[in-house]
């Protein structure tokens, strides 16, 4: 005879993932308080910032952590590249992180260390990439071909190119910089007065939508 409470009639327990990031930062961090803000208001339901991390003792990005209660780690610029890679490596088993997302990060890391972390590496980079990461050149929505800016001053860069059209682009971190697949992208006009700190700041309002839509895209 089976008993009434079996496991048919019993509500069966919701088994969720939570996935744990780890941001690092080198500055203002406001990508990072986009991310809280959106875990704060439900928007990313799987996910909790897990760890912040900063190469800079006075960056923003690690007040905002520290406001937030969020375990936070300074690793100063003095520290050699292999200190800071041997140390991520110990933390990030240790905080159970799953995705990595470097929000204004301006340390390149090794191939080696990056290629231990397959697709869990994600950047955010404030010009246009191509989906495969590779080329030299991109088509805008418009149909212009602009060049593509890798590395850094890519703001300026883009405003001394002359181009109609810049934006930002979310990718995976693979050993090349800047130039790992796609994960979401959005444009930004240039206007004709801007400089590069007026085009950096709107291009961050579009980035604070970007991250948290890549973050759910590989987090749902
Ligand atoms: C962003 O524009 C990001 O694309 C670049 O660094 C900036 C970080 O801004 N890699 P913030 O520190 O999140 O305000």
């Amino acid at each position: 005879m089976r008993n009434s409470t079996s496991s048919a009639s019993v509500p069966r327990e919701t088994s969720k993932i939570i996935h744990r990031l780890a941001v690092l930062v080198s500055g203002s961090g406001s990508n990072l308080q986009a991310l809280i803000d959106a875990i704060g208001s439900g928007e990313l339901p799987n996910v909790e910032i897990a760890l912040v991390v900063s190469n800079k003792a006075n960056a923003v990005g690690l007040q905002r952590a520290l406001t937030h209660k969020i375990p936070s780690l300074y690793l100063p610029w003095s520290m050699t590249r292999p200190e800071v890679e041997a140390k991520l490596a110990t933390l990030f088993p240790l905080f159970q992180v799953d995705l990595i997302v470097l929000a204004g990060w301006m340390r390149i890391f090794t191939s080696d260390f990056i290629t231990q972390y397959p697709q869990c590496i994600i950047n955010l980079h404030p010009a246009l990439l191509p989906d495969d990461g590779q080329g030299n050149t991109f088509t805008t929505q418009d149909g212009s071909v602009i060049p593509i800016f890798r590395g850094l001053h890519v703001v300026q860069r883009a405003l001394d190119a002359g181009i109609k059209v810049t934006g930002s682009t979310v990718h995976y971190v693979t050993p090349e910089v800047d130039a790992g697949p796609m994960i979401c992208r959005a444009e930004v006009p240039i206007e004709d007065n801007d400089t590069e700190e007026m085009l950096h700041e709107r291009i961050k309002q579009v980035e604070h939508e970007l991250i948290v839509q890549a973050v759910r895209e590989l987090t749902d």
